[in-house]
C-alpha cells in the first residue's frame, strides 16, 4: 500500500479529521494525517489527549480494508507493536500495557485510539497514535496520570517528523504481513512486550464493572485472561486495566 502524508499546523483532532474526510480519501493508499497541535485531542474511553504544539507525534493512519479480513480487531495492537519496535531501535525499551498503551519506565509514553466506519463496501480504519516525544517535565505535570516522553527519559530533543516517518515505514511492513497472515505471526512478539508479569494482581474495568484478578496471559486472539479469586478465568476483550 502506498503512503500519502497530510500534515496540518492545527487540527481539532487528527482522528476527527480522518472521520470527517474518510469518504474523500484514496482507498488504495494509506493516508497519514498529522498535526503540529490538536486543540481537542481525544483519548480512549472519552478522555482528552494533551496535545501541546510542536512537542509530540499526533497522527492518524487511515486506510481501507475488506471487512471480511481476519483479526481486524487486532490492528491497534499491530500499531502498538510497530511503535514499540521503533522506540526500541531508537534505544528505548518500550513495553506494552494491554491492549495498546506504550510505556517507558512504567509510565505512559503513547496511546492509540482506533475508530472504524464503513465507506461503501470497505471498512475504513483510523488508527490514531499520540506519542510523547519532546514533552517537557512541566507539560507532563499537567496530566493527571504518570506520563513520560523521550525528552524526559533521555534529556535529548528528537525530530518528530523523522520519528513519524520511521513509525510509518514500520507499520506499513507489519500491515502488509498482517493482511496476508493475520495476528498469529505477531502474537509471540506482542506477548514478549507486555509489561504484565504472570500472576501479577490487576484490576480490569469494562462497561459492566471492576474486576480484580491476576494476569493469566494473552490469548491467541489478543484478548487478556484474568484469573478471578474464584479460580475462574475471565476473558477480557475490551476495557481498561488499572
Ligand atoms: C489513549 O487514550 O491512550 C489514546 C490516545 C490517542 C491520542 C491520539 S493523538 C492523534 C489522534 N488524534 C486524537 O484525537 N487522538 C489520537
Amino acid at each position: 500500500m502506498k503512503t500519502n502524508f497530510l500534515h496540518f499546523e492545527t487540527l481539532v483532532s487528527t482522528n476527527l479529521w480522518a472521520k470527517e474526510h474518510a469518504s474523500e480519501l484514496d482507498r488504495q493508499q494509506m493516508t497519514i494525517i498529522s498535526a503540529n497541535v490538536q486543540t481537542s485531542g481525544r483519548g480512549r474511553l472519552g478522555r482528552s489527549w494533551h496535545s501541546p504544539a510542536g512537542k509530540n507525534i499526533y497522527a492518524t493512519f487511515c486506510f481501507f480494508v475488506d471487512p471480511r479480513q481476519n483479526d481486524l480487531m487486532n490492528l491497534p495492537q499491530i500499531m502498538a507493536l510497530a511503535a514499540a519496535e521503533m522506540l526500541e531501535v531508537e534505544g528505548f525499551p518500550a513495553k506494552l500495557k494491554w491492549p495498546n498503551d506504550l510505556l517507558l519506565s512504567n509510565k505512559k509514553i503513547g496511546g492509540i485510539l482506533s475508530e472504524t466506519r464503513m465507506v461503501d463496501s470497505l471498512l475504513c480504519f483510523s488508527i490514531g497514535i499520540g506519542l510523547n516525544v519532546n514533552l517537557s517535565t512541566e507539560d507532563a505535570a499537567m496530566i493527571d496520570r504518570p506520563v513520560t516522553s523521550l525528552l524526559i527519559e533521555s534529556a535529548r530533543l528528537f525530530d518528530i517528523e523523522e520519528l513519524l516517518q520511521k513509525l510509518a515505514a514500520n507499520f506499513q511492513v507489519k500491515l502488509d504481513k498482517f493482511l496476508v497472515s493475520g495476528f498469529v505471526d505477531f502474537l509471540s512478539d506482542y506477548r514478549h512486550r507486555m509489561v504484565h508479569e504472570w500472576h501479577a494482581q490487576m484490576q480490569f474495568s469494562d462497561s459492566q464493572k471492576l474486576w480484580q484478578g491476576r494476569f493469566h496471559g494473552i490469548n491467541p486472539d489478543g484478548s487478556l485472561s484474568l484469573e478471578l479469586p474464584s479460580g475462574e478465568i475471565k476473558k477480557c476483550l475490551s476495557g481498561e486495566l488499572s
